[in-house]
């Protein structure tokens, strides 16, 4: 009976602390979409096709390092450039990456809870099911460009094989809200 108790309570114990280290990992970087930037040698391509024009603003949901910001930030100086990042590590170097762009700022949110303006558009580069849950939750007349993940279960508007693709990122997505 003694021996049932102490198997028992070290199952609690071992489930509590994976539980633990599960938040805290969630916390750092994030649980949904793994700290991996986007090809930088893709950036020219993406840039191109997702046709920033003046004054636009441009979200990349889940930034990362904000690389990829910085490079459309130094393309079109004339439009502004929002990060949102759920993971600590990833928000302090890009807050620390960014720092210099006066039209990029950081946010330290989760995207399932930020509120995108009409009229933006959006890059992200995340698992499907994220795609999705952004998808149904965004407002009417945003463009929205997903890097090698469709959303599941929705047709996208176009896609877009990329030149020299990596093994990480080989289509675009387009959908328009
Ligand atoms: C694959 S990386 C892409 C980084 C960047 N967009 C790029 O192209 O280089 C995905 C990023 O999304 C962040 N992320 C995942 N889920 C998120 C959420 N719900 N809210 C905010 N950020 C999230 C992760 O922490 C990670 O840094």
């Amino acid at each position: 009976m003694i021996l049932f108790f102490n198997s028992l309570l070290i199952i609690i114990l071992a489930c509590v602390f994976i539980g633990l280290v599960l938040k805290i990992y969630d916390i750092i970087y994030s649980n949904e979409a793994p700290f991996v930037s986007s090809p930088s040698k893709l950036y020219p391509q993406i840039y191109k096709l997702l046709e920033i024009k003046p004054n636009q603003t441009i979200y990349d949901l889940g930034c990362g390092n904000g690389k990829f910001l910085i490079y459309c930030a130094k393309h079109s100086p004339k439009s502004n450039f929002i990060g949102i990042e759920k993971g600590l590590i990833p928000f302090f170097i890009s807050t620390f990456n960014t720092r210099r762009y006066a039209n990029i700022k950081i946010y330290y949110r989760d995207i399932n809870k930020f509120n995108i303006k009409p009229n933006s558009k959006i890059f992200v580069y995340l698992f499907p099911k994220s795609v999705t849950k952004l998808i149904h939750r965004l407002p009417k007349n945003v463009s929205l460009y997903s890097l090698n993940f469709p959303a599941k279960g929705l047709r996208p508007n176009k896609k877009v094989g990329l030149i020299n693709p990596t093994s990480i990122a080989k289509n675009l997505y387009f959908y328009k809200t």
